[in-house]
């Protein structure tokens, strides 16, 4: 007898705790802070983003070369070194709507002033539903529908571009800051 396990078209988030220090992080609140920019249209809701700024809001090369680590074990050729990050800045009942990042190939999100509440990503296989158990307590990573992650301050989540995923703010100043690396 022979069996094999074969992974076909898996899915890699990283969850990465604690990846700020705490100067770090009040630094990152900071800049977020002064950023007073409209908001845009995956908002709605009192939210605003520094989305349409071509600058980084990040410029910091610990985070640079750790999100060159991670997205090794993504494999595939990235055309830059480099990364575009921006903030979100929300107030109560925000929410920002199911939405992926084009013209990307790793994403991220750096929680900086959030108070629970959680980043739920969809299972991109439109043949998902036809799972006949949708208990998510009783399934497993080969059958989710959707799967949420709690928004905990300094944790790092990365994940493919291409995977859709929301977020609604349960507080007000609630700050996460994302990114493309592609
Ligand atoms: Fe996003």
């Amino acid at each position: 007898m022979q069996k094999t396990n074969l992974f076909l078209f898996p899915t890699l988030v990283k969850v990465i705790d604690d990846f700020l220090n705490d100067e770090e992080l009040k630094e990152l609140k900071d800049k977020c802070e002064k950023v007073n920019k409209e908001y845009t249209r995956h908002f709605e809701g009192d939210g605003k983003t520094s989305h349409d700024i071509l600058e980084n809001l990040v410029t910091s090369e610990k985070i640079n070369n750790e999100l060159n680590d991670y997205i090794k074990e993504y494999g595939g050729v990235f055309y830059s070194d480099d990364y575009q990050s921006w903030s979100n800045v929300q107030n109560k009942g925000s929410s920002l709507n199911a939405h992926t990042h084009p013209n990307s190939t790793v994403s991220f999100v750096l929680y900086i002033n959030v108070d629970g509440g959680v980043l739920t990503f969809r299972n991109p296989n439109p043949y998902v539903h036809y799972t006949t158990n949708k208990d998510p307590e009783n399934s497993s990573e080969f059958l989710f529908s959707t799967y949420s992650f709690d928004c905990i301050n300094k944790r790092m989540i990365i994940f493919p571009s291409w995977l859709e995923h929301w977020a609604y703010s349960n507080c007000d100043n609630r700050i996460v800051i994302s990114g493309n690396k592609n």
